[in-house]
């Protein structure tokens, strides 16, 4: 079979910063070690969507543990590359957290405060535990302490598109992790 043609947002990029086939492997890793923490517990998967939505697709299907999933949206990405205030939480979860594991799942680890604020108020909803799982981490970029439990990549602080991630809610379908050609991040 010929392999699939990408988007045609794919020329809109200026360089890769990983591949597909890096994606795959490494989404193949945490799934394991992630079976391994969570084997035989009980666990709730929560997304933060949608950057995280198909992130969290494809590591579903490496993961073994028995698994409840939910999402929850925040936003603090109102427009463009710049966060806006503080995050809000803007859809809530449908499932209760009380008593169980909880894993949290993000596309990209930026300045914190997303999960953060997430992860207190799983707390705060009494999870027996809360775990985070992004995908990428920016570490230079943290304006609030917040370390991941696990992490795909660690990226420069470059605003990137692809694999779920935006810019003004395009290039999510994009198969790889990019940074835009300067132009097109105008608007
Ligand atoms: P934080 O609260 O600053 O850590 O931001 C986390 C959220 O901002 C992520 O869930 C993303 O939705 C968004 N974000 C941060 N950096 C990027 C980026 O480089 N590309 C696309 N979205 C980003
Ligand atoms: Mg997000």
């Amino acid at each position: 079979m010929p392999a699939p043609k990408g988007p045609p947002e794919l020329k809109h990029l200026d360089h890769v910063l990983v591949s597909p086939t890096a994606i795959k492997r490494r989404v193949a890793e945490l799934g394991n070690q992630l079976n391994k923490e969570y084997a035989k517990k009980d666990l709730m998967v929560v997304a933060i969507v949608n950057g995280a939505l198909i992130f969290t697709a494809d590591l579903l299907r490496v993961m073994r543990s028995p698994l409840r999933l939910d999402c929850l949206r925040a936003s603090s990405y109102h427009t463009g590359t710049k966060a806006v205030g503080e995050p809000r939480i803007i859809d809530q979860m449908k499932l209760d957290v009380r008593g169980h594991n909880v894993l949290l799942v993000d596309d990209i680890l930026d300045t914190g405060k997303t999960l953060a604020a997430v992860t207190g108020l799983i707390k705060a909803k009494g999870a027996l535990s809360v775990k985070t799982c992004v995908l990428l981490d920016k570490k230079g970029r943290r304006t609030v302490e917040f370390q991941a439990d696990y992490v795909g990549f660690d990226i420069p602080n470059e605003f990137v598109v692809g694999y779920g991630l935006d810019f003004n809610e395009r290039y999510r379908n994009l198969p790889c992790i990019g940074v835009l050609k300067p132009k097109y991040y105008g608007g």
